[in-house]
C-alpha cells in the first residue's frame, strides 16, 4: 500500500466542478490561468459528478474529465480524482429503489440531497465498483493523478431489511450465541429477550432506543458497514492502481462547538485510508468567541486528525473566505486565510484545499466562498488571499517533508466512550460534555506551546511521560492494565472524575472496580454528585481555592495520597484531588470538574515537574500567540502565529532566518501584526 503521496510540494488545491461548466470552455480555459497565478498546484475532480460520468446506465461521457486532465498536465497540476459515489443520478435511484436508504422508522428516503445511499445494497456497491473500475482503467496512468478521493465525507446510516440482516450477522459473529447477547444486553430488564436472531432490529424511535448495548453496538456496527462499503469501492482502485494512495475526507470541527465528528469511529476508518485527509471550517471571525479560543480548539481537531495514523494528514477542504451554512456567514478578515491556513500546516497537514475553486452558478452553494467567485476576477480580497497562502506554500517547500515533534502528551479520547457516556441516563444530559472536557485539557497544553497526541486506547503509551485520561466513563480491563504499566514503568497518569465504571458491554464493574484501575490510582470512588448548573463547590488545593462545577467524586483513599479537598456541600474536607505513586510513575486523581485555572496551575506544575517545555527561539507574552514546531533531518521550524486582533511583540532569544520572507532575524523583539504569522527555522 502507498503510504505517501508523490508530490514535489506541499498541495495547494482543492475542489473543483468543471462538469457544472461544460457549455462554457471559456470559463474552464480562464480558472486554470488563473490557478497557475494563484500557484494553485491541484485540482480535486469528479466529486459528485455521476451523471456527467454516466448519463445513462452503461453509456459514459469521459470527454469533460480527459480535457480537465490534459490541462492540469499542460500546467504541472497534480489531480485528485475522485469517485462519485457521494452522490447518484437519478436514473439509478428510479430502476433500482434499494440505493436509496431507509430512516430509523423504516421509510424508505425518495430521490433527493447527496451522501444518502444505503451502503448494503448490493446494486449500488456494484454500480460503484464499475464506475471507479472505469476510472482507474482511464486515469490509472495519468502521470498527474496523485490521490484517489473516496467518495466523499461518508456518513450517515441506513436501516433497510438489507443493512438488518447484516447487523443481525454482525451480532451473531460478535456474540456467538443468544444466550451471551441477552446477559450482555442485560435484557431480562423489562422482558426484553431475544429468542431468535431474527427480533434483532436497529435501534428507532419507534422501537428500541433504550437497549443502551444496542444503542453502542449500532454505532460500532454503522462504523464498520461504512469501512465495509468503502473497502469495496477501493477494491478495483487497489487492484488497477496499487500505486496510487487512497483517502475520503473526514470531518469535524465545526461550529459552534468544534466538536469531533460523531456518527463514524475514526480511529478504526483511518487504518483502511493510506492518508487521512479531512475538512475544516474553523468559524473564524465569528460573534461568540475569541480567535485564539477557537484557534486552541482548530489545533486539536488537526491533532486529532494527526493522531489517527500518527502521520502528517492532508487538509482536503476549507472555504478560503466564508461558508453558506454557519449561522452568520461571515468572510474572514484580512490575514485571516493564511493564519488558518499555516496553522494546519504546523500541525502537519501536507496541504490547504478548498472548498471550492470555482462557485457555482446556482444551486444551493452558489454562495459559498470560492477561490474565484462568479465575478471572475483576479482583484478580489479572496483571491489575493489565496494567492498570498501559494506563495508562502511554495516559500515552504523545502520544509515539505518536516514532520511534527515527538510529543511527550499524549490524552486518550475513545469514541466507544464518547457514544456511551453520551447514551447513559445518568448524571446530567447537559454537563456531560467529554469532547469539552478534553478540548479544556488540551487548552491548558496549547497556551504553554507544549505539543500534545490525542491517541486512541490501542496507542503505545511508553513514547509518552505524561498521559491524560477525562471522563473514561466506558473502560476495558486491557486498557486499566496498560494504563497501570505506563505508571509502573515510570510513567504520570491524570484520570478525572467518572472514570472506569462501565466494561465494554455496557455493563458496570462489580465491587469497588476494576483490580488495576484502583490500585493505580489508589482509591475507591463511593459516590458521584451531579449538579445543578447554578451549584458551585470549592476546590483547596496548593493554597488557593478554585471553582468547581458539574461533577463531584466522593474518594476514599487506599494507598493515595490527598491532594487537593472539596471546599463544600456534605464531603466538605474530603478528597478532592490524590496523587498514587506505583512502581516508578504517579497516577493523578482529579475527582472533581474544575475551573479553567486550577487545570491551568495544575498542568503548569506538572510541566515543570517534568520538564515539558520546549527550548524555543522565542518567548511569548502572551497565549494569543501560538508556536508550532515541524522539523526535518536538518532543520527545525518554527510557525509563530498570533491569534489576536492587536500586534503582538515576542522576544527572540537566538537569531534566526523567516523562511516566508528570506530575512534573517536578530536577537531581540519581533513584532506580529494581527493574524500575523512567521516561519522561522534554525539550522541544526
Ligand atoms: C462539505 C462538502 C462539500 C461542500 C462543503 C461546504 O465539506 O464536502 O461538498 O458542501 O461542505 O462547506
Ligand atoms: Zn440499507
Amino acid at each position: 500500500m502507498p503510504d505517501r503521496l508523490n508530490v514535489r510540494n506541499f498541495i495547494h488545491g482543492g475542489d473543483y466542478n468543471p462538469d457544472q461548466w461544460t457549455d462554457h470552455p471559456e470559463i474552464i480555459a480562464k480558472d486554470f490561468e488563473m490557478f497557475k497565478e494563484a500557484r494553485i498546484n491541484s485540482v480535486t475532480v469528479g466529486i459528485f459528478a455521476w451523471d456527467k460520468l454516466e448519463p445513462s446506465e452503461g453509456t459514459y461521457d469521459f470527454s469533460w474529465l480527459d480535457d480537465v486532465f490534459d490541462r492540469a498536465e499542460k500546467q504541472g497540476c497534480h489531480v485528485i480524482l475522485s469517485t462519485p459515489s457521494g452522490a447518484r443520478p437519478r436514473w439509478m435511484a428510479e430502476k433500482y429503489p434499494e440505493v436509496l436508504r431507509v430512516d430509523e422508522t423504516g421509510r424508505r428516503q425518495l430521490f433527493g440531497e447527496r451522501h444518502n445511499h444505503c451502503y448494503t445494497s448490493p446494486v449500488y456497491r456494484k454500480k460503484v465498483q464499475e464506475i471507479n473500475r472505469k476510472l482507474a482503467e482511464r486515469y490509472g496512468k495519468r502521470e498527474s493523478l496523485v490521490l484517489w478521493h473516496i467518495s466523499n465525507e461518508c456518513g450517515g446510516e441506513c436501516h433497510c431489511e438489507l443493512c438488518q440482516q447484516e447487523f443481525r450477522k454482525w451480532m451473531k459473529e460478535k456474540y456467538k450465541t443468544l444466550d451471551n447477547l441477552n446477559r450482555c444486553y442485560w435484557n431480562e430488564f423489562w422482558s426484553h429477550l431475544y429468542t431468535s436472531w431474527d427480533q434483532i432490529h436497529s435501534p428507532s424511535s419507534i422501537g428500541d432506543s433504550n437497549v443502551l448495548g444496542l444503542n453502542l453496538d449500532w454505532h460500532r456496527f454503522v462504523t464498520d458497514r461504512t469501512i465495509d462499503f468503502f473497502e469495496n469501492e477501493i477494491a478495483p482502485l487497489r487492484e488497477l492502481t496499487p500505486n496510487i494512495p487512497v483517502t475520503t475526507n473526514f470531518m469535524g470541527g465545526n461550529p459552534p462547538d468544534s466538536h469531533v465528528f460523531y456518527d463514524l469511529d475514526y480511529q478504526k476508518f483511518a487504518k483502511h485510508v493510506d492518508i487521512v485527509s479531512w475538512d475544516s471550517y474553523p468559524n473564524w471571525a465569528n460573534g461568540y468567541e475569541t480567535t485564539e479560543k477557537l484557534a486552541a480548539k482548530t489545533a486539536l481537531m488537526n491533532d486529532v486528525m494527526h493522531g489517527l495514523k500518527h502521520q502528517n494528514y492532508l487538509i482536503m477542504e476549507n472555504t478560503p473566505s466564508q461558508v453558506n451554512w454557519h449561522p452568520v456567514n461571515r468572510a474572514k478578515l484580512p490575514g485571516m486565510h493564511q493564519m488558518g491556513s499555516l496553522q494546519e500546516i504546523a500541525h502537519g497537514a501536507d496541504s490547504v484545499m478548498y472548498f471550492q475553486l470555482h462557485q457555482s452558478r446556482g444551486a444551493s452553494e452558489m454562495f459559498h466562498g470560492a477561490v474565484i467567485t462568479n465575478k471572475l476576477s483576479n482583484k478580489t480580497r479572496v483571491f489575493k488571499d489565496v494567492k498570498q497562502v501559494g506563495e508562502a506554500l511554495d516559500s515552504l517547500a523545502e520544509a515539505k517533508d518536516s514532520k511534527r515533534l515527538d510529543a511527550k502528551v499524549a490524552i486518550v479520547f475513545d469514541y466507544d466512550n464518547m457514544w456511551a457516556l453520551d447514551d447513559a441516563r445518568a448524571y446530567s444530559n447537559q454537563s456531560k460534555k467529554y469532547w469539552e472536557t478534553i478540548q479544556r485539557h488540551y487548552k491548558a497544553f496549547w497556551d504553554r506551546d507544549i505539543p500534545v497526541d490525542i491517541v486512541s486506547v490501542e496507542a503505545d503509551l511508553s513514547r509518552y511521560e505524561l498521559v491524560i485520561d477525562p471522563m473514561h466513563f466506558m473502560m476495558t480491563t486491557e486498557f486499566a492494565a496498560k494504563l497501570q504499566e505506563f505508571v509502573k514503568a515510570g510513567g504520570t497518569l491524570v484520570g478525572t472524575y467518572v472514570n472506569g465504571i462501565v466494561d465494554e458491554n455496557f455493563l458496570t464493574y462489580l465491587g469497588p472496580g476494576m483490580d488495576a484501575w484502583l490500585k493505580t490510582y489508589g482509591l475507591e470512588v463511593t459516590e458521584t454528585d451531579t449538579l445543578y448548573p447554578e451549584q458551585k463547590n470549592k476546590l483547596e488545593i496548593f493554597g488557593k481555592t478554585y471553582d468547581v462545577c458539574d461533577y463531584c467524586d466522593l474518594i476514599e483513599p487506599e494507598t493515595a495520597k490527598t491532594i487537593g479537598t472539596y471546599g463544600d456541600f456534605f464531603y466538605k474536607g474530603t478528597p478532592a484531588v490524590t496523587e498514587n505513586k506505583l512502581g516508578k510513575g504517579t497516577a493523578w486523581y482529579l475527582g472533581c470538574r474544575s475551573d479553567d485555572e486550577f487545570l491551568s496551575d495544575f498542568y503548569e506544575k506538572l510541566a515543570q515537574d517534568l520538564n515539558l517545555a520546549l527550548d524555543l527561539p522565542v518567548k511569548k507574552a502572551s497565549s494569543k500567540v501560538s508556536v508550532q514546531v515541524r522539523q526535518t533531518k536538518e532543520a527545525d521550524y518554527f510557525f509563530i502565529i498570533n491569534f489576536g486582533h492587536e500586534e503582538q511583540n515576542v522576544e527572540l532569544l537566538r537569531r534566526t532566518e523567516d523562511v516566508l520572507t528570506r530575512e534573517t532575524h536578530e536577537k531581540g523583539s519581533l513584532v506580529l501584526g494581527a493574524y500575523d504569522v512567521k516561519v522561522l527555522k534554525e539550522t541544526r
